[in-house]
């Protein structure tokens, strides 16, 4: 979603802000600007609707001058993708970007009119800066002005203003979309993610909610929520931006499908230990915390959310612990009773997803025994808000689908599964089953991947279809899901999954030749009532793709195509069984021609709610 970067410094700093808008480009966003305020304090916009490249040619044809400046990428929320609602938004000397969503805009703006104020653009951010100006006029200094500001905004945000009287200053502020600092020599920045500065600095301090902070050359002056003075720890940051180009591949999402087993393999080092899995970096106390737990709930979204209905399949049959499963955006806002010594688990990608922070939020204050993040961003405000934290090494994600963070997720859920299991007393073998698939899993994949060029045809049979319908029984029903949803946001391919067992409860009416019905089959005990649900299917005209254990005994007949996978090892077939639907997909939206790695209406990193 909307991206920010800002900088103080004496040199020129348009280049930054666009390379670090470019570092932003992955979260999604419909159009881009930047504003800059030269050393004289003359201020220049420059605004344009589509890629940051089309920006970056605009500020290369004129190019400004000037240290202080701020740059955006705007996903529309209040007002179409134009020009004229695009960030920076200005009132006379006041400029401001903004994520997020000021839900009180309305009156604001009435207010503001009555005030004479004029607004030309339709989004909710131009009040902020009408706001700032008038308050500038009442007196104080941009500071002062801020955080007289904030209490009257109501809603989720971060931004930052710049007053171009007062060039060399930028006031920002956080109220439930992240922010952070990052500190150079001589000059200062920031930005709503740290990728985004790493070619500038790698110290940062994160502001925490409701602070405000002014940000100079050489000063970074906090305040928290109660205007207080605020010292925040100030890291040196580990992140890698290694999104590096494409490579070999067209598009991230396809290079993301394919780094999968090196992902699983970061994800798995230094997890073993005397052929156990090894969590010990969860810190001494968290031995003590998993073993009085008694129950699971995990709260997430999106494919997140997939990996979590995974993984209580595994809660529950291996270690034997009752878990449940909620949609982030949903638990936030109802009133759910907490199971006596219950653990939340937040699983997220980006770790700033609006709606899984304010449920772990939330969880505070509602007596969970503790909260424990899984998660692909280390920093992200949801890690530094967890009890406990286990990173998935997946790499910088930018494809909008999610790929190698599903599949990671699940493996250290896994880990973590036969981590409680162990201190729960589960029987040994069972553990040193879960050791032995995962470890094999990387070279299963491999395998997998080996198939792509068996997969890619069949994406031409889904070229003139409106609608498909994933199905899977057990733990392979939440692998349908994710298989339904990545078909849909890639290629618009209105697609819902099934558990096969519920076809007979209504889908089944669906059925017919324009279709297509795509299953996950693996070798296991629900196989022979899955063949079943297959052929309530064929009975009715419909036609299947069945993704199947090489020895499940298919073979391909009239309306049925078999693509035959080599055997894995059950407890691990969820995360193998994903791969084959990641490729259909991808193979679909090529032949659709869709902006595989930016979706339409998407965005990577969901920051509002
Ligand atoms: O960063 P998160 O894992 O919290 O994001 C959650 C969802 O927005 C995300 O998984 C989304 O569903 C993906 N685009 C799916 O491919």
């Amino acid at each position: 979603m909307c991206g920010i970067v800002g900088a103080v410094a004496q040199r020129d700093i348009a280049e930054i802000l666009i390379e670090g808008l470019r570092r932003l480009e992955y979260r999604g966003y419909d159009s881009a600007g930047l504003a800059v305020v030269d050393s004289q304090g003359h201020m220049a916009r420059v605004r344009r609707v589509g890629k940051v490249q089309k920006l970056a040619e605009a500020v290369e044809a004129e190019p400004l001058t000037g240290g202080t400046g701020i740059a955006h990428t705007r996903w529309a929320t209040h007002g179409e993708p134009s020009e004229a609602n695009a960030h920076p938004h200005v009132s006379e000397y006041v400029s401001v970007v903004h994520n997020g969503i000021i839900e009180n805009h309305e009156p604001l703006r009435e207010i503001l009119m009555e005030r004479g104020y004029r607004f030309v653009s339709e989004t909710d951010t131009e009040v902020i800066a009408h706001l700032v100006h008038w308050e500038l006029q009442q007196g104080g200094s941009l500071l002062d002005v801020v955080q007289r500001v904030i209490p009257q905004l109501r809603g989720a945000y971060g931004t930052v203003v710049m007053d171009s009287r007062d060039p060399g200053v930028l006031v920002a502020a956080r109220s439930g979309s992240p922010l952070v600092i990052g500190r150079g020599m001589g000059e200062n920045f920031i930005a709503s993610d740290q990728l985004a500065l790493l070619p500038v600095t790698r110290r940062f301090q994160f502001l925490e909610e409701g602070d405000v902070v002014e940000v100079t050359r050489r000063s970074v002056t906090i305040f928290d929520k109660q205007g207080n003075p605020a010292m925040r720890p100030e890291i040196e940051s580990q992140v890698q931006y290694d999104a590096g180009d494409k490579g070999a591949y067209r598009h991230y999402m396809q290079k993301e499908i394919y780094e999968q087993p090196q992902a699983i393999k970061n994800t798995l080092a230094g997890r073993f230990s005397h052929g156990q899995i090894d969590l010990s970096e969860l810190g001494p106390q968290a031995d003590d915390m998993l073993a009085r737990v008694q129950h699971v709930q995990i709260i997430a979204c999106g494919t997140s959310y997939h990996s979590g209905m995974v993984a209580r399949y595994w809660f529950e049959s291996l270690a034997g612990v009752p878990c449940d499963v909620e949609i982030a955006s949903e638990f936030r806002y109802r009133k759910s009773a907490v199971r006596p010594g219950s653990l939340i688990i937040t699983l997220s990608q980006s770790g700033e997803t609006a709606d899984t922070l304010a449920a772990l939020r939330l969880s505070k204050e509602l007596g969970y025994l503790g909260s424990l993040a899984v998660c692909n961003v280390a920093g992200s405000s949801l890690v530094r808000e967890s009890d406990l934290a286990l990173m998935t090494k997946a790499g910088t994600e930018i494809g909008v689908a999610s790929t190698k963070a599903f599949t990671t997720q699940l493996t250290v859920l896994l880990m973590l599964v036969a981590r409680l299991g162990h201190l729960k007393g589960m029987n040994e073998s069972i553990e040193h089953e879960i050791v032995h698939a995962l470890q094999a899993l990387p070279a299963r994949i491999e395998q997998m991947l080996s198939l792509d060029k068996s997969i890619e045809p069949l994406a031409e049979g889904f070229s003139d279809k409106h609608h498909a319908l994933f199905l899977g029984r057990g733990d392979q029903y939440p692998i349908a899901m994710e298989g339904a949803l990545k078909l849909k946001e890639i290629s618009y391919i209105h697609a819902e999954a099934y558990a096969a067992g519920e076809l007979k409860h209504g889908p089944l009416a669906l059925i017919d030749a324009d279709m297509p019905v795509i299953v996950v089959a693996p070798n296991n005990e629900l196989l022979e009532k899955l063949k079943s649900n297959i052929e309530e299917v064929r009975a009715r005209g419909g036609l299947l793709y069945v993704f199947a254990d090489q020895d499940a005994g298919f073979s391909d007949s009239e309306g049925m195509k078999i693509i035959p996978l080599p055997h894995v090892e059950e407890i691990v077939a969820p995360i193998f069984y994903t791969v084959p639907l990641q490729l259909l997909a991808y193979h679909v939206a090529l032949i659709k021609g869709t902006d595989v790695d930016q979706p339409r209406n998407l965005a990577k990193s969901v920051t509002v709610e």
